[in-house]
């Protein structure tokens, strides 16, 4: 053999990996949004990505009881290190159980599938949830979406920083403060599960729900994180969208991580074993079969009435300014105002072409989702 024939794999290879380390570095990730580039920039990327046109959102599932969704087909497997995670711990199950691609990135339609099938998420729940991330942290033109978020050192982004891909991770959109399980972005992470506060969670479970966390539980412990935020995050937000999540996701977890077997008084009461699972680990208990009838956050009212508190925000520690102007629980109209004309015309001023298309579709999808009582449609890029 020739040292040239010896040669030429390498050679082979070696252009291979260069090709790859140079795609690596020039292309903008598939799932990575959009929102906030310049039309320069845009004018740039976009014709890289492969446009897809959004498919309908999936509708109700047909048959809609409990079943064991911890199943054979769908082994727990941890996420490896290219696979994304994020705050959410029903996604982050549903990824490492396979009814999403583990590797944590997916269209809005398969995260509402996923979240049908795997908990049982009511049809207006999830589309809800699945449009309104997609808007604010998904790629319109790929129509994929990340569900975590994590830094990567490949080279530059399009604006100059290190490239970061937030996915639902990035702080001030869909993700916010107070959450139950995982700490305020201005602590330094926003997205990951927290063992302090998941201390405070059994102890809540303990002294509220005789050892389980149910909407008594979820009542106190969603006021209790309020208050600490009041207390020690300069920046605390709890506006418009925030104000909303903050309420619904305290209720999420009391149905739709007890198991469906369960009825009557024992319905409702999730025990430290099984929220661990879901919250640390993002996985099913063993042999859990998911919820008996769709449901998203039912029995959100009783959270609300315990302890109110209005939308408003922290200006400076301790001093939490009510701010009605993003909307909120109690005025959906104006929270679908505020995120439509501010926060998703904020992230797209003057969309054209295939990503103004995609915009309107996914907009026409979300408003459907959520239909807000006498509150007409909005059309900030006219209609396709
Ligand atoms: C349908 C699509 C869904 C999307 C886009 C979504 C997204 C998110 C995001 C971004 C957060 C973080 C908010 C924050 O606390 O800062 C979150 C939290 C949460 N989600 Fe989801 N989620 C979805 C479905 C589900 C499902 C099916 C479940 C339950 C089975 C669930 C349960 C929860 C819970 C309990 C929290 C609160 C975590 C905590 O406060 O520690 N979500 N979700
Ligand atoms: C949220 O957390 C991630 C990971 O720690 C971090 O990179 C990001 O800067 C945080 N904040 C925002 C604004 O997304
Ligand atoms: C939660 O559990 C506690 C302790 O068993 C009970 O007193 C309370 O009524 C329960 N709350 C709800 C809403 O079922
Ligand atoms: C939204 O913005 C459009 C265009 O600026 C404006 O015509 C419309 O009145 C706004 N709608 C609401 C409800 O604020």
């Amino acid at each position: 053999m020739s040292i040239r024939s010896f040669a030429s794999p390498f050679k082979i290879i070696y252009l291979l990996l260069l090709t790859l380390a140079t795609t690596e570095v020039l292309a903008f990730p598939a799932y990575e949004s959009l929102g906030g580039l310049s039309a320069r920039q845009l004018a740039e990327i976009v014709p890289t990505l492969n446009a897809k046109v959004p498919g309908r959102p999936p509708g109700p599932l047909r048959f809609s009881g409990a079943k064991l969704v911890d199943d054979r087909d769908h082994p727990f497997r941890a996420p490896g290190p290219g696979d994304m995670r994020g705050p959410c711990p029903g996604l982050n199950t549903l990824a490492n159980h396979g009814y999403l691609p583990r590797d944590g990135v997916a269209t809005p339609a398969q995260i509402i599938q996923a979240s049908q099938e795997g908990f049982n998420m009511n049809n207006n729940g999830a589309r809800f949830a699945a449009y309104s991330a997609h808007l604010m942290n998904g790629n319109l033109v790929t129509d994929l979406l990340s569900i975590g978020g994590k830094t990567r050192k490949t080279g530059q982004d399009p604006r100059g920083q290190p490239a970061l891909i937030a996915g639902i991770s990035e702080h001030g959109t869909f993700e916010g403060d107070a959450s139950l399980t995982r700490g305020d972005d201005f602590f330094g992470d926003n997205f990951s599960f927290n063992p302090t506060l998941f201390d405070q969670f059994v102890d809540y479970s303990n002294r509220f729900g005789a050892g389980s966390y149910n909407l008594t539980v979820a009542a106190e412990l969603r006021f209790q994180r309020i208050q600490q935020s009041i207390a020690t995050n300069p920046e605390f937000n709890l506006r418009g969208f925030r104000h909303f999540t903050a309420f619904a996701e305290a209720a999420f977890a009391v149905n739709m991580f007890t198991d469906g077997r369960k009825t009557g008084a024992q319905a409702g009461h999730v025990d430290i074993d099984s929220a661990r699972s879901f919250f640390r680990d993002g996985r099913y208990p063993r042999g859990f079969h998911r919820a008996n009838k769709p449901s998203a956050a039912e029995g959100v009212e009783l959270v609300i009435a315990a302890h109110f508190v209005p939308p408003g925000h922290n200006v400076g520690v301790n001093n939490y300014v009510v701010d009605t102007s993003q909307g909120g629980l109690t005025d959906l109209c104006g929270f679908y105002n505020f995120f439509i004309n501010t926060t998703i015309k904020g992230l797209y001023p003057n969309p054209t072409g295939v990503l103004r298309r995609n915009l309107n579709i996914n907009l026409d999808f979300f408003y459907e989702s959520f239909n807000p009582p006498n509150c007409p449609q909005i059309f900030p890029y006219g209609r396709n």
